[in-house]
């Protein structure tokens, strides 16, 4: 079955279960500064998990998301990606679990006609009620379920002890069990064991908490199921295949990386394929979704991507670009789903060839001034590892290039190796921060967190495009603030507005609040209980709480 008939399947098989089968969101999530990428299948649905149900009460998607989290297991595991589809079903305030469970248990033994001793699960230690359907309406062997805790089988995970607030829940997961590894000491291997044997296909979260300060766990009145099912996971399972990059997802971008920059198969290890393989498919997704290589935020990440790989394929050419003759096999591999893909071709091409074209540039420009300040420093372990981050950091030298640099001018090699040290000390750092802006949990229901004790927003948009309005709040992420200043991101109240906000299919207005002593760019509008949020940037000035605005949304 090739990966695009189980996309379709899993689709198929929902939308017979009467739930509304909805696009893949962008990898860009829309009018939500706190986040990214998307990272998961539930996130295009955070207003309806919030209780705004204004067109379907179940839906299912495939959704391409992106996460760093694992960027550097890539290559290395069977089962790691930076980008990947997420297959999911939800449902907001309709079925809850003994649906959810039964159906996630028919499409994998019916429709993927996956053999039932292959499947294990886990539940969370506390769900009595989700044990008890998983025994006796599934009749899963009991030798097949373990119990597992907050880390692994809440959602956000650890969301009981440290948060966010707002929506959460228990959850259970569906391990495919490729076979004793005989590698494994655990003599009790399971699916909680990181030796390759299980791997988690499908995790079913049941959302039934709305999580208030200092942990206590309120049942929300209407229960949610948000479902994601790693797509490349599922075809490995079905294809017969141990790990994804086997499946036909893959196979054609490697075959094409192979005919195109190693004929001889002597140039890259199997390993490098596949992290090549796998940051193109990133790469050609986030830049056909509007990301442009840069220094700042998605362009990024998107930029790190193709250096990492540009320094591989070094090895078949220094001073030409190669990358970007490969967008066209991602384009190949995924233009069924996604023919956005076939239009951007040409352009997504240009972009990674003119990344890479600066990337060999600064290499050829910035290497032999590496050498150099390392040589000077030779003696200054913390200087070293600081020249190292900054190269790596700033100028964005692969780890690679920068040890190869280090051995070539023979530091000794205790203060080479307390270099490493301060070097990811630093890196440590960095990371954490961007990690914090890259993951979602803990911004997930960001919008639950806003303490909105504001009247009502008087709607003024049927009459006007323009209008005069008073702030009445002002966030910056979830935190109420008294003033914001350029560049801040913001989320503003007033009390009354001409701006729509999203529903009903529309999307929400952009345009701009113009105060006494700044101006802020709106970027989307959104509503929760009559009260209109605009969410935008501080593009010049100041902006304060009580401050009387002109608001002119783009006609
Ligand atoms: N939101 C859950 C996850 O990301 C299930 O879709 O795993």
């Amino acid at each position: 079955m090739t990966a695009n008939t189980i996309r379709k399947k899993f689709l198929d098989f929902f939308a017979s279960k009467k739930h509304t089968v909805v696009p893949s969101d962008s990898l860009v999530p829309k009018g939500d500064p706190t986040v990214l990428f998307t990272t998961a299948g539930m996130q295009q649905f955070k207003r309806q998990f919030l209780g705004n149900i204004d067109e379907f009460t179940r839906a299912a998607s495939s959704q391409k998301c992106l996460r760093t989290d694992d960027l550097n297991e890539v290559g290395k595991t069977d089962f790691h990606h930076t980008f990947f589809e997420m297959l999911g079903n939800f449902s907001f305030g309709d079925y809850f679990k003994k649906e959810a469970i039964a159906w996630a248990w028919e499409f994998l033994t019916k429709e993927m006609k996956i053999p039932q001793d292959r499947l294990w699960v886990s539940v969370y230690q506390e769900d009595a009620e989700a044990e008890e359907i998983w025994l006796k309406d599934i009749g899963i062997a009991r030798d097949k379920l373990i119990r597992l805790g907050d880390k692994s089988n809440f959602w956000p995970a650890n969301a009981k002890e440290q948060g966010p607030n707002g929506p959460c829940g228990p959850c259970s997961e569906i391990f495919y069990d490729y076979g004793v590894n005989e590698h494994c000491t655990n003599k009790n291997c399971n699916p909680d064991c990181d030796c390759g044997r299980f791997s988690e296909i499908w995790n079913l979260v049941f959302t039934q908490y709305n999580r208030k300060e200092g942990g206590v766990l309120e049942p929300l009145p209407n229960k949610n199921i948000d479902t994601g099912m790693g797509l490349e996971r599922l075809v490995a399972v079905v294809q017969g295949k141990k790990n994804n990059f086997e499946t036909d997802l893959f196979a054609p971008i490697i075959e094409t990386i192979n005919g195109t920059l190693d004929p001889s198969n002597q140039k890259f290890s199997l390993s490098e394929k596949r992290i090549i393989a796998d940051h193109l498919r990133a790469i050609v997704f986030g830049i056909s979704d509007g990301v442009i290589p840069s220094n700042e935020g998605r362009g990024y990440v998107i930029k790190k991507l193709i250096i990492d790989i540009t320094d591989i394929a070094s090895r078949v050419s220094q001073s030409q670009p190669v990358i970007y003759r490969l967008v066209p096999s991602v384009v190949r591999a995924m233009q069924g789903p996604y023919p956005e893909l076939q239009v951007k071709m040409h352009d997504t091409a240009d972009i990674v060839e003119s990344a890479e074209k600066a990337y060999i540039k600064v290499k050829k420009e910035r290497l032999p001034e590496l050498k150099r300040k390392l040589k000077e420093n030779e003696k200054a372990a913390t200087a070293l590892g600081q020249i190292m981050f900054r190269y790596r950091d700033t100028y964005g030298l692969t780890i690679k290039t920068i040890y190869e640099a280090l051995n070539e001018v023979r530091i000794d090699e205790k203060i080479g190796a307390d270099a490493e040290e301060a070097y990811k000390k630093l890196m440590e750092q960095q990371q954490k921060q961007s990690r914090a802006s890259s993951k979602m949990t803990g911004d997930v229901f960001t919008d639950a967190e806003l303490d909105l004790d504001v009247p009502k927003t008087k709607f003024t948009g049927y009459d006007k495009t323009d209008d005069t309005g008073k702030i009445l709040k002002l966030y910056i992420g979830d935190n109420a603030v008294k003033e914001a200043n350029k560049d801040d991101q913001v989320k503003v109240i007033l009390d009354q507005t001409p701006f729509y906000a999203e529903a009903g299919g529309q999307v929400g207005d952009t345009g701009m609040l113009t105060g006494p002593q700044g101006k802020i760019g709106i970027a989307d509008t959104q509503k929760r209980d009559d009260i209109f949020i605009h969410l935008g940037t501080v593009e010049s000035g100041k902006i304060k709480t009580g401050e009387i605005v002109h608001a002119v949304f783009d006609k």
